[in-house]
């Protein structure tokens, strides 16, 4: 693993044992990630971005090959990588907005954190000081949605996974909180796999692309406008 690495995938197969047959998701899938980087994952419906993610997470065993993060083996979850799902209502309806973003952090073993100045400068971070004593009910998806991501940025994780993470809000909401997102993960240097279908998205998300297709994969290091566009067109 090279020395800037934090994420290394190693032959990646996965396979569901079904009843009456065996599906083959992924098939022997490697790559490295530099820290800092942003990967967004691209592929068709059912093509094994959602399983790929959560093998990542350690919610899931695959059928073979490895996970490293930070040079370790992962295969359990841990709070180094967090998953922000696409659902944005895992908030805890009974806390404030503050309260849902220092939540995790008094319960981890992290020490010397200063909960109220850590609160203040994520509520600062995803611009929502002024809703800091609101109830999620009190808050719309794309509010919901930042409080989550600052939730997890709050603990500081070697990786994050985002599914979908902007799929059930409208246009409007979805390109302000992918621009406020990137700008936010830019600021933290942190590194983020983003799962999404949507091609324009995952070109203003990605630094980096990976393309599952027909049980292949591509990683474009260098995703261009134009002939990024060309190329998934054959692809997806
Ligand atoms: N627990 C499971 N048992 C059996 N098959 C599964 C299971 N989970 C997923 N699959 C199958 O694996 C394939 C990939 O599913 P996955 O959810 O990873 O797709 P996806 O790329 O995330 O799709 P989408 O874009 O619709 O979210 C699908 O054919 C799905 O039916
Ligand atoms: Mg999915």
């Amino acid at each position: 693993m090279k020395k800037n690495n934090i994420l290394q995938i190693e032959k990646l197969t996965h396979t569901f044992a079904n009843k009456n047959d065996n599906v083959k998701v992924l098939e022997n899938i490697s790559f490295e990630l530099e820290k800092g980087t942003v990967l967004s994952i691209i592929g068709k419906s059912g093509c094994g971005k959602s399983t790929l993610l959560r093998i990542i997470a350690g919610f899931l065993v695959p059928t073979s090959g490895r996970i490293i993060i930070n040079e370790q083996e992962h295969k359990k979850p841990t709070k180094n990588v967090l998953y922000l799902q696409q659902d944005y209502n895992q908030l805890l309806p009974w806390l404030t907005v503050k309260d849902n973003i220092t939540f995790p952090l008094k319960h981890s073993n992290l020490k010397n954190v200063d909960l109220d100045k850590k609160a203040e400068e994520m509520l600062d971070l995803v611009e929502l000081t002024n809703q800091k004593d609101m109830y999620p009910y009190q808050l719309s998806g794309g509010q919901k949605q930042r409080v989550a991501l600052a939730r997890v940025i709050a603990l500081n994780p070697d990786l994050i996974l985002m599914d979908e993470p902007f799929a059930a809000l409208d246009i409007a909401t979805r390109e302000a909180l992918q621009k406020s997102t990137r700008e936010i993960i830019s600021k933290k240097k942190n590194t983020v796999l983003f799962v999404t279908h949507n091609i324009n998205e995952a070109l203003y998300m990605g630094d980096k692309m990976l393309v599952l297709s027909k049980g292949a994969y591509y990683i474009i290091d260098n995703p261009k406008v134009n002939t990024t566009k060309a190329i998934l067109k054959t692809l997806l």
